[in-house]
C-alpha cells in the first residue's frame, strides 16, 4: 500500500489509503485522491481501486470452492460453482436461470478454458445424480476430457470429430422437439413442471471445447451456428443446455447469433482489448492474469472471478457418485 501511494505521489497525484481486500489471486487496494493540492484527478465514485496479483501459487480447488459455496448452492439440477469472487464468495452457475441459459467461454491459449469446462463437468456431476443429468462432451482437440470417460453422468463417449459433433447436436435438437411434444400432450410448459407431475426426465448439458475447430467448412459453420441458436432459444424449457468454449474470440466464430443465444459470457485472459469486446462487449479481459482469472458478464452481472482447478480427488468423487464425501 505504501508503494502504491508513493507511486501516485510521484505522479503528483497524492492519495490516501482506503483499505484493501485479499482475493484468491490478487489484492484489491483502494486509494482516495487528495484533492486540495491542485491535483488533476477528479474522483467519481470516491476512490480508485488497483488490483495487484498475489505471489500465491496455491491453486483454488473445486473441492474448496464447493465447500465454501455450499451454503448458497442453488436448488437446481443443473448448477455448478464457477469461481470465487474477490470478497471470497462463490458464484454458482444455474442453467435453469434465464440469465444463464447457455454459457460462452472465450480465452487465449493457456488461459484456462479446458480447466473451466472440466470443472463445469465435475461440478455438474457432483451436484446431481446420473439419473437426473446427462452430459455430452465434444472435444475436437481430443485432449481435454480423456480422463473423464467413465463418468456415470456421460450420455456417451467423448465426441471428437466434426461430423459426429454435428450428428450429436442433431440428435439433441430432435430430443428437444420430442420433449416439447410431450410437454404439450401433458399440458405443461417446461421440464420443471413436467418432472413434478410425471416420471422425471433428465436435464441434458452439452459441453463443447474449441467450438471454432469444428468449423472446418463454411456449410458446417452455418449448421453449427443454427444448432447452437436453436438449443439456445428453446433448450432451457426442455432441459437441454449448452456450454461452449473457443480459443478464437473473433467475429467469425463468436457471431451475433452465438452471442445472442448464449446469455452468460465468460472471458478468460485474452490477447487484445478487441478480443475482450467480442466476448463481453467491453475491454478488460486483456488485463487478466491467466490461469482461471476471469470476467463474467450477463444480463445482470459483471464480475471478476477465480475459477477452480479440478483435481483427482473431485473426479474420483464424481465417478463414485458420492458428492457428500467432499472433504
Ligand atoms: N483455474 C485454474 N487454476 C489453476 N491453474 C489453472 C486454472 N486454469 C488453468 N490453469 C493452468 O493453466 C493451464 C492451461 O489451462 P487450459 O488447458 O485450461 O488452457 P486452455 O485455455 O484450454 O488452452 P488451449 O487453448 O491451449 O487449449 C492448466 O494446465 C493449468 O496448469
Ligand atoms: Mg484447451
Amino acid at each position: 500500500m505504501r508503494n502504491l501511494c508513493s507511486a501516485f505521489e510521484s505522479l503528483r497525484l497524492p492519495v490516501e489509503p482506503m483499505g484493501y481486500i485479499i482475493g484468491p489471486r490478487f489484492i484489491r487496494y483502494k486509494v482516495k485522491p487528495i484533492l486540495d493540492k491542485g491535483s488533476t484527478a477528479q474522483p467519481q465514485a470516491g476512490y480508485v481501486s488497483v488490483d495487484v496479483p498475489r505471489d500465491n501459487n496455491e491453486p483454488l480447488t473445486l473441492g474448496k470452492v464447493w465447500r465454501i459455496g455450499a451454503k448458497n448452492r442453488p436448488q437446481s439440477v443443473v448448477a455448478f460453482p464457477m469461481g470465487m469472487a474477490i470478497d471470497g464468495s462463490i458464484f454458482w452457475a444455474d442453467l435453469t436461470d434465464p440469465n444463464m441459459t447457455g454459457i460462452l467461454v472465450g480465452g487465449a491459449s493457456g488461459s484456462g478454458k479446458s480447466v473451466f469446462l472440466r470443472s463445469a463437468v465435475i461440478g455438474l456431476a457432483l451436484n446431481a445424480s446420473p439419473e437426473n443429468i446427462r452430459i455430452t462432451l465434444i472435444d475436437p482437440k481430443r485432449v481435454s476430457f480423456t480422463d473423464l470417460e467413465g463418468l456415470p453422468h456421460l450420455a456417451g463417449s467423448v465426441v471428437m470429430d466434426d461430423d459426429s459433433a454435428i450428428k450429436t447436436l442433431e440428435r439433441l435438437i430432435d430430443e428437444m422437439e420430442q420433449r416439447y411434444r410431450r410437454f404439450e400432450e401433458n399440458k405443461v410448459q417446461d421440464i420443471g413442471r413436467f418432472n413434478q407431475e410425471s416420471n422425471p426426465i433428465p436435464h441434458h448439458v452439452v459441453i463443447i471445447d474449441e467450438y471454432g475447430d469444428l468449423m472446418v467448412h463454411k456449410d458446417k459453420k452455418a449448421y453449427l451456428e443454427k444448432s447452437v441458436q436453436r438449443l439456445g432459444q428453446k433448450g432451457r424449457a426442455a432441459g437441454i443446455h449448452i456450454i461452449l468454449a473457443t480459443q478464437r474470440p473473433d467475429a467469425k466464430v463468436v457471431t451475433p447469433i452465438i452471442k445472442a443465444n448464449l446469455v452468460l459470457k465468460v472471458a478468460l485472459k485474452v490477447a487484445t482489448a478487441s478480443n475482450s469486446s467480442i466476448i463481453l462487449d467491453q475491454s478488460g479481459a486483456e488485463y487478466l492474469i491467466g490461469m482461471g482469472d476471469m470476467l463474467i458478464a450477463g444480463n445482470l452481472y459483471l464480475e471478476r472471478l477465480q475459477g477452480p482447478l479440478v483435481t483427482g480427488t473431485e473426479i474420483g468423487m464424481a465417478m463414485s457418485g458420492r458428492p457428500d464425501t467432499i472433504p
